[in-house]
């Protein structure tokens, strides 16, 4: 019996959330350098989605860059940088082969423009795509959706569109990113 038999696919989450963590460590105790691992990381994310595609998620959320990466040193930004646009590429037809949407959440203005323009491309390309929503984070941390969220609210407040007793869970979870 395989592992996936042995899943009680009743009991499945809507949305599964995987920290990316250990590229560089892994490429070390293999004696190779930390973009190694990262590229390694990619090809773990092309067998989660696909495992996570056929068990039937929805949605399935991948914290790839968080704002606090941004401080690493810039080779390493650089390079991390340069393989998402080529992983976003390379894995665009896997994507439409295997009925995926890509979305992204985070602050993405902050994202070097190639890195944007591809992802824009592939998120258009996937759009209508029915099977698992695949959410990249990217320069993100929940920091700062909430500061985005609060600056939001603050907004309709300011153009009296909104009451500050109206502020509840509910329309907090309206303006956070996960708000698909
Ligand atoms: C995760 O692996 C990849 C990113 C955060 C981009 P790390 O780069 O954090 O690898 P370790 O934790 O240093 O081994
Ligand atoms: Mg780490």
């Amino acid at each position: 019996m395989s592992f996936k038999d042995n899943i009680d696919k009743t009991r499945l989450p809507k949305h599964i959330a995987i920290i990316m963590d250990g590229n560089g460590r892994w490429a070390k105790e293999r004696g190779k350098d930390r973009s190694f691992g990262h590229r390694q990381g990619v090809e773990s994310v092309r067998t989660v989605t696909r495992a996570a595609g056929n068990l039937g998620i929805d949605y399935l959320t991948l914290y790839t860059f968080s704002t606090e990466n941004w401080s690493r040193p810039e080779e390493e930004v650089n390079a991390l940088m340069t393989l998402m646009v080529m992983a976003i590429e390379q894995e665009t037809p896997d994507l439409m082969k295997n009925n995926v949407r890509l979305s992204a959440i985070g602050d993405l203005e902050r994202m070097p423009s190639e890195v944007r323009e591809r992802l824009d491309r592939c998120m258009r390309q996937t759009a209508s795509n029915t099977g698992i929503t695949l959410v990249l984070a990217l320069s993100y941390s929940s920091r700062w959706e909430m500061t985005e969220a609060a600056r939001q609210m603050a907004e309709l407040v300011q153009k009296g569109e909104l009451e500050p007793e109206q502020i509840d869970s509910e329309l907090i979870s309206r303006h956070l990113t996960t708000n698909f």
